[in-house]
């Protein structure tokens, strides 16, 4: 399989897609910087919404997020220069009475806050809409948790076929819930969609060991779906654990190196889940993030020249096949490879 067809950059290929920058409670009343596409972003909070601008001032250059967030808008730290949510420059205390120069601008962004994230697009036309998760919306009836901000040596694309690999399962996470006797993968479908991929499988995870009683089989649903580019939902449906929904988002900051937003939904009733989802959830990660960022080259590849796939990989093949796609400027359900 090779790909055929003219490649577009990587940043040009993810540049007109949302893409999330901040945990929304990251963001408080300064500003805050946030890197994206290797473009250097300050973002702020204004009357209406989030403010998304070059984060380096026109006027010498200074950090835009070591500034003051004004009812005017964001103000450089270094001379006072005021920047709009536009990008134009409203203030110049040094010369009050001058008109403001045209060039005294920074480049502004799309930005938007959704799903406890701030995102970020880039163009001014996404090529997508945010991801819809309906059931974030009543919080009587979901609670949320984040994991602090993963922050590995890899590329997005790298990290959501990690997520999406169901034969690592049984070897990876060997004892967290991985289960060591059960590591053949039953085959499953893949469901394409204009804008994303979704499969289920049923795993025969390892309930922990409690005291002296031996560990349990959990057969656990677990529902896989992708918004392309770099995000998965995944639905946990366990026999003797909470069901719950975890969200990965990856955020590439450029293409070898990325950082993934990742948080769980539950039902709020379920008091210690939060406590027990960052303490399982961060050793199950922990020992994904060593076999990610040992994997070379770590930019995505575009196909499986330098790869092995066999069936049992169905879903990350069918991911990377999407993405080459659109590096190929096709749609995602298109054919990628000859
Ligand atoms: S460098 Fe920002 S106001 Fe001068
Ligand atoms: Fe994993």
């Amino acid at each position: 399989m090779s790909t055929a067809g003219e490649v577009r950059s990587y940043r040009d290929t993810f540049l007109p897609y949302w893409h999330p920058v901040a945990y929304a409670h990251e963001l408080r009343e300064g500003p805050l910087a946030a890197r994206l596409l290797e473009t250097e972003l300050v973002l702020w909070r204004t009357a209406s919404g989030v403010a998304a601008t070059q984060r380096y001032c026109a006027h010498r250059g200074a950090d835009l997020s070591a500034g003051t967030v004004t009812p005017q808008g964001l103000r450089c730290a270094f001379h006072g220069w005021t920047y709009a949510q536009s990008g134009s420059c409203v203030r110049i205390p040094s010369q009050p009475q001058t008109p403001v120069p045209e060039r005294a601008r920074v480049n502004s962004y799309l930005a938007a806050q959704r799903h406890g994230l701030i995102w970020v697009c880039l163009s001014p036309e996404p090529a997508a809409p945010l991801p819809e998760w309906p059931e974030l919306a009543d919080s009587a009836t979901v609670a949320t948790v984040p994991l602090p901000r993963l922050d590995w040596e890899t590329s997005a694309g790298r990290m959501v076929e990690i997520v999406l690999d169901v034969a690592h399962l049984s070897f990876v996470h060997e004892g967290t819930f991985g289960n060591p006797e059960q590591p053949e993968v039953p085959a499953y479908d893949v469901e394409k969609r204009s804008d994303g991929l979704r499969a289920q499988i049923v795993y025969p995870a390892l309930a922990p060991a409690v005291g002296s009683a031996p560990p349990r089989v959990d057969r656990t649903t677990l529902t896989y779906e992708v918004t392309f580019p770099f995000t998965a939902r995944l639905t946990f449906k366990p026999t003797l654990f909470y069901p719950h929904t975890v969200y990965a988002v990856a955020s590439p900051w450029s293409e070898e190196k990325m950082q993934c937003f990742y948080f769980a939904s539950y039902h709020p009733r379920i008091r210690n889940f939060a406590e027990l989802f960052v303490k399982s959830e961060s050793a199950i990660l922990e020992q994904d993030r060593r076999v990610a960022e040992g994997q070379r080259p770590r930019a995505h590849p575009l196909d499986f020249s330098g790869e092995v796939p066999v069936k049992a990989d169905r879903l990350p093949i069918e991911y990377r096949r999407a993405l080459a796609a659109l590096r190929l400027g096709r749609p995602p359900d298109a054919p990628a490879w000859d």
